[in-house]
């Protein structure tokens, strides 16, 4: 006889911590930078609001400004939201400054002795953040190991040497690959933390836990079943901050997709991992970003969109184009807006469309994969009776009839955090007709409470040494080839540069990656 089901408790069982178990240095190259007071500082002081024990860690920032230990101190706080003031104050008294200049071998052996001489000395973890221009990552490791800083003994967990690299990580597959080189020169690759911080985004980490920990979608995750998968990173951003330099020399395409993009798209459709460690994780992310395949040269026009905004309007406030704005070179070519339609080459997904779509200065800011189940393979429903098939296609496609639509998983990401399935029901009346319906579930609704931000996981996974969230030289390689490919056709003039007012969804021609499919795009 099949025993009683189990009772479940209705607390929800509390999760192990992940304290921090030992003392670490931290030290953050580009101290004074907007990615320093904006993100990594505000994380440091979660992760001391959230019991870590506040003297744990000493921060020390360097930079090449003249400035004191209390001079920077001052500098975090004016920086700092009012409702991280008080943990700043617990944990300020960890924070010192060093004045220098990474690639100033005098300055790096300053750096050294500044160290030894905190508590815990050369017998400490350390942490080390470039939080540089990209330009100077090579060098700044190269000083580093060149003062002794970086040596390290695989296991070593207490005096462990981490290096952190920001992105972007090298500007296409040549460059990514020389810096990999580089970095091993003076690193092993367990030492190596290369970031991407969409994958400290709880509901990015969350698709792996959706996917894995419920049995019931896998089975239809695969070309049988998918008829099409789309994912969209929408900005209502421009070139705010004074971010049109940097913007201008990278572009939609290396900016977002060949990182972040292809993060979310990897773990969409990775197969499953043997066990959740970096070594597991990354070996199958890996394996699908090799087997993405960028539209072919021939279909590339047809295949990929590129586009910049003109000005225009959003939220009722006017803003420039973006050859206006300031910072960008007069004649630029560089697109705002970038859609792609590629496939992967795996039993799992050959012959899927996916659908890649990214714009700034768009309506509304929202991240979403959409994951399109085919239709069944007639339509009993909703079709009148005596027409053709043509017909009843060309009905439904003006509207003429209510549509079966696809059942569609949407996995918001930001910043509504929710899942959602939509599927058909019979509307209640004498006649057998369809009507279009979801289920969905909502994180604030259901936790109560925000995800921490991205910085704050990501930071704590470092110095905890967990690589899991971090990417693996390989895979970084793997996701510029795919750039590259685009980019080389791009240059050779395979896709003309569109023109999308701010405040609109971009150019229409996006419309026509659907080519064959049902559907279009997501609006979040
Ligand atoms: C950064 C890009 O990596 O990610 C920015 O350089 C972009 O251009 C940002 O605005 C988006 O991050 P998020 O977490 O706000 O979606």
């Amino acid at each position: 006889m099949p025993s009683a089901p189990q009772r479940v408790s209705s607390a929800l069982p509390l999760h192990p911590e992940r304290p921090l178990t030992s003392p670490s240095h931290i030290v953050i190259f580009g101290a004074t930078g907007d990615l320093a007071l904006r993100k990594l500082i505000p994380a440091l002081c979660g992760l001391a609001a959230k019991a870590q024990p506040a003297n744990g860690f000493q921060v020390i920032g360097m930079s090449r400004a003249e400035k004191t230990s209390e001079g920077y101190r001052t500098e975090v706080r004016a920086a700092l939201p009012p409702e991280l003031l008080e943990t700043w104050s617990k944990i300020e008294a960890n924070v010192s400054y060093c004045r220098g200049d990474v690639n100033v071998a005098a300055d790096v052996k300053r750096l050294a002795e500044h160290l030894d001489g905190l508590p815990g000395g050369k017998q400490t973890g350390r942490l080390f953040y470039l939080s540089l221009k990209p330009a100077l990552f090579a060098d700044a490791i190269h000083r580093l190991a060149g003062a002794g800083l970086l040596e390290a003994h695989e296991g070593d967990d207490v005096a462990w040497r981490r290096v952190v690299i920001e992105k972007p990580f090298g500007h296409d597959l040549r460059s990514a690959v020389q810096l990999n080189q580089h970095l091993h020169n003076h690193l092993r690759e367990f030492q190596i933390y290369r970031i991407d911080h969409y994958l400290g985004k709880e509901t990015v980490q969350n698709i792996l836990g959706f996917r894995f920990h419920n049995a019931i979608f896998e089975p239809l995750w695969n070309r049988q079943h998918v008829e099409l998968i789309q994912i969209t990173v929408a900005e209502e951003l421009g070139m705010e901050r004074g971010r049109a330099a940097y913007y201008d020399e990278t572009g939609a395409l290396r900016d977002m997709m060949q990182n972040h993009m292809l993060q979310v798209l990897a773990m969409v459709t990775m197969e499953p991992p043997s066990s959740l460690d970096a070594k597991s994780v990354r070996a199958q992310k890996v394996a699908v970003l090799e087997a993405l395949r960028p539209p072919s040269r021939k279909a590339m026009g047809k295949d990929s969109v590129r586009a910049r905004y003109t000005a225009g309007t959003i939220r009722g406030e006017k803003v420039p184009g973006y050859l206006q704005e300031e910072g960008v070179a007069a004649g630029s070519t560089t697109e705002s807006y970038v859609a792609v339609r590629c496939e992967i080459d795996t039993w799992r997904w050959a012959g899927v469309p996916i659908l890649l779509r990214h714009g700034k200065r768009l309506p509304t800011r929202f991240t979403e994969v959409q994951v399109q189940f085919r239709t069944p393979p007639i339509q009993l429903f909703n079709r009148p009776d005596g027409i053709s098939d043509d017909e009843f296609r060309e009905k439904l496609r003006a509207g003429d009839l209510c549509q079966v639509r696809p059942n569609v998983l949407s996995l918001s990401l930001q910043p509504r955090e929710r899942i959602g399935l939509s599927f058909g029901v019979k509307r209640p009346g004498p006649a057998m007709v369809m009507a279009p319906a979801a289920l969905s579930f909502d994180y604030q609704d259901t936790f109560k409470s925000q995800s921490p931000p991205a910085y704050e996981r990501l930071l704590l996974d470092a110095l905890l040494g967990d690589a899991t969230l971090f990417l693996r030289g390989d895979e970084i390689e793997a996701s510029w080839s795919f750039a590259d490919a685009l980019h080389t056709a791009w240059n050779e003039g395979s896709t003309p540069l569109l023109e999308y007012p701010a405040g609109t969804w971009g150019p229409e021609e996006s419309m026509d990656l659907f080519h064959g499919c049902e559907g279009g795009w997501t609006r979040g």
